[in-house]
């Protein structure tokens, strides 16, 4: 075997090794990129680069030679590798901080949440008031916050010179003959006499809606307030039923040990009529200090009656062969009442310390 022939391949293997390596390891900061990084490292220890060359040159040396060309080979690729992969890192995490400072996104900012709103607690209070008496087979009706003097007084047995139709009470929108005179409803009860009129008996309805009176606010008076009107129609119903039902409601509404008592009263539109009063379920009537009942025991708390026959005259209803009884309730007292609630003003004042102590 020609060792000489031999020695000058080893010279020339191991300069051509070196000379591939120090080329590699200077293009390696000029690869802008993973792709241009992977083309240098292919084309450096890859299939068809030099080392593959050099490897499968390896078949024609001699054991000793073999050896120490394979070890020189194995040599150059590992540092070739090793500089590879720092670069790979390096490249990497460039290109992690570009994507970064593009998307804008700085993780450590605290999540910012977006508070959600809630129902007002005056509608939740109609809302659990209409479950409860579609609960008892009523339906839920509405009317016009602008109404005519005709469904606001007249048809509900309210005469002309009612003092609730003075100025200093109503609100006018437009005068006239009661059919066309406009105003804003001092009261639910108008819609009992426009359902009647579109609806034959038997009628089991609650209205709920805005109302609106004349009035300066004051801790118990707003001039826009809410109520919910009720009205049941239909053959041979009596007090005994108005009764019934109130108390469920009563019972429903405020707790199950709720009792009611009755206090007769005057409604144009109701004979007889009567004040409805609820025991005190926060005292039960035994505190003179009860903030909610101030020592009363009872708190008042719906207006009510039997449907008057002028007013089933009036909607063409036959005061012969029907009877009915209708109520009606202030929703910020009934909220007030529930809630242990100090002044109507609340309601209105949109401040989020009140309003989010009811979540609903
Ligand atoms: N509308 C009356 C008011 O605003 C409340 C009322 C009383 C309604 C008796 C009724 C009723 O339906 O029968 O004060």
């Amino acid at each position: 075997m020609d060792t000489t022939t031999n020695e000058t391949d080893g010279m020339e293997l191991s300069e051509t090794l070196e000379q591939l390596k120090a080329d590699t390891l200077a293009s390696l900061d000029t690869a802008a990129d993973l792709a241009a990084l992977d083309a240098i490292e292919a084309g450096a220890v890859g299939r068809e680069s030099p080392i593959a060359a050099a490897r499968r040159g390896l078949g024609k040396m001699d054991a000793a030679q073999r050896r120490d060309a394979g070890r020189m080979i194995n040599e150059v690729a590992k540092e070739i590798e090793a500089a590879v992969a720092v670069r790979k890192d390096q490249l990497a995490s460039e290109a992690r901080a570009a994507a970064i400072a593009a998307e804008g996104i700085d993780v450590t900012i605290d999540y910012v949440s977006v508070p959600s709103g809630r129902i007002h607690v005056v509608q939740q209070v109609i809302d659990e008031v209409c479950d409860i008496f579609i609960g008892l087979g009523y339906h839920v009706a509405e009317g016009p916050e602008a109404e005519t003097a005709w469904y606001n007084f007249d048809a509900l047995n309210t005469p002309p010179s009612h003092p609730s139709r003075l100025e200093s009470d109503t609100m006018y929108v437009d005068y006239g003959n009661p059919e066309d005179e406009m105003l804003l409803r001092t009261h639910t009860s108008p819609v009992q006499a426009r359902y009647m009129e579109q609806h034959d008996p038997p009628v089991y309805i609650v209205a709920p809606g805005k109302t609106y009176r004349n009035d300066t606010v004051d801790a118990t008076h707003l001039p826009v307030f809410y109520q919910i009107e009720g009205l049941a129609v239909d053959e041979s119903i009596t007090f005994s039923d108005l009764k019934g039902t109130l108390a469920e409601f009563a019972r429903q509404f405020f707790g199950s040990t709720t009792r009611i008592r009755l206090r007769p009263h005057f409604f144009p539109f109701t004979e007889p009529s009567a004040e409805l009063d609820v025991s005190c379920f926060n005292c039960d009537g035994g505190e003179s200090s009860c903030r909610v009942c101030r020592g009363v025991g009872w708190i008042e708390m719906i207006g009510c009656g039997m449907v008057d026959p002028r007013v089933f005259d009036a909607v063409g209803y036959d005061p012969s062969s029907v009877t009915g009884f209708a109520f009606g309730m202030g929703v910020e007292r009934l909220a007030m009442a529930r809630h242990g609630i100090d002044s109507i003003r609340h309601f209105i004042d949109n401040d989020l310390r009140f309003l989010e102590q009811f979540p609903g």
